[in-house]
């Protein structure tokens, strides 16, 4: 097969699950409308990539979550929707822009109530949070600049419980961590190896399908 069938095949089997189990959704519509009229930049998890988070969340029974890397909020809406009304998202976002286009997201999800974002770097915020012992979260989800990912994983080892849940957005990008050829790829790379030789974590990374081959790494930790 061709690598434009191929492509053409992937987005095909991506838009039969989206039209299974991700169907139209006013909320999350406007949430994009709204995040691309303000513009920001169009990198928010897929519909199925949230619907799988969403999923996740549900597993563990989720209570309590951190997501690192808010945007327009939303997959942050995605988490929300199934924490119990009393659960709490945090959610930590560099852009005070972005930050507010997914609070006033958020707000219009009718979820406001269970969502914090913080604004400031992700690492000085994990920081304050382990500080003021903030945790333990329930499930992790690092999704903001890549080059950042091996610390954020530390930051997730010092804010999780055993059997809590570790999620990363973006581990494979194209298969570019197979050969990085940037900073971000051989970040992402270290922190698919971090996750893999860490006896404290189970994990696996789980290719995913969007516009083209990306992945979202799974980890369960064991002991922290
Ligand atoms: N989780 C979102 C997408 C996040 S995109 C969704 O799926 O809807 C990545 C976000 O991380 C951007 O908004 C970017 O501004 C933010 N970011 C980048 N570097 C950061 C940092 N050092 N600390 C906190 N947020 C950061
Ligand atoms: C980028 C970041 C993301 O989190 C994503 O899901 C896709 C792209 C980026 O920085 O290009
Ligand atoms: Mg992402």
């Amino acid at each position: 097969m061709n690598t434009d069938s191929t492509t053409k095949l992937l987005e095909d089997i991506d838009a039969y699950v989206e039209g299974l189990f991700a169907p139209p959704d006013e909320v999350l519509e406007a949430a994009l409308r709204e995040s691309r009229r303000a513009g920001l930049p169009e990198i928010n998890v897929s519909p199925n990539g949230g619907r799988l988070l969403q999923l996740f969340a549900e597993l563990v029974g989720a209570r309590r979550i951190l997501e690192i890397g808010t945007l327009g909020g939303y997959s942050a809406i995605h988490f929300a929707r199934v924490l119990p009304e009393d659960g709490t998202l945090i959610s930590l976002e560099l852009e005070e822009r972005h930050a507010e286009v997914a609070r006033a997201n958020v707000e219009r999800a009718g979820l406001a109530h269970k969502v914090e974002v913080q604004v400031g770097d992700a690492r000085e915020l994990l920081a304050a949070l382990a500080e003021n012992d903030a945790g333990p979260f329930d499930l992790i989800f690092i999704d903001a600049d890549k080059e950042g990912y091996p610390e954020y994983l530390e930051w997730a080892m010092h804010l999780s419980r055993p059997g809590s849940l570790v999620l990363a957005d973006n581990t494979v990008r194209g298969g570019s961590v197979l050969d990085p050829q940037d900073g971000s790829a051989r970040a992402t790379r270290e922190f698919n190896e971090r996750v893999a030789g860490d006896p404290r974590l189970s994990g696996i990374v789980l290719p995913l399908i969007r516009e083209r081959i990306d992945g979202i790494t799974i980890a369960r930790v064991i002991d922290v």
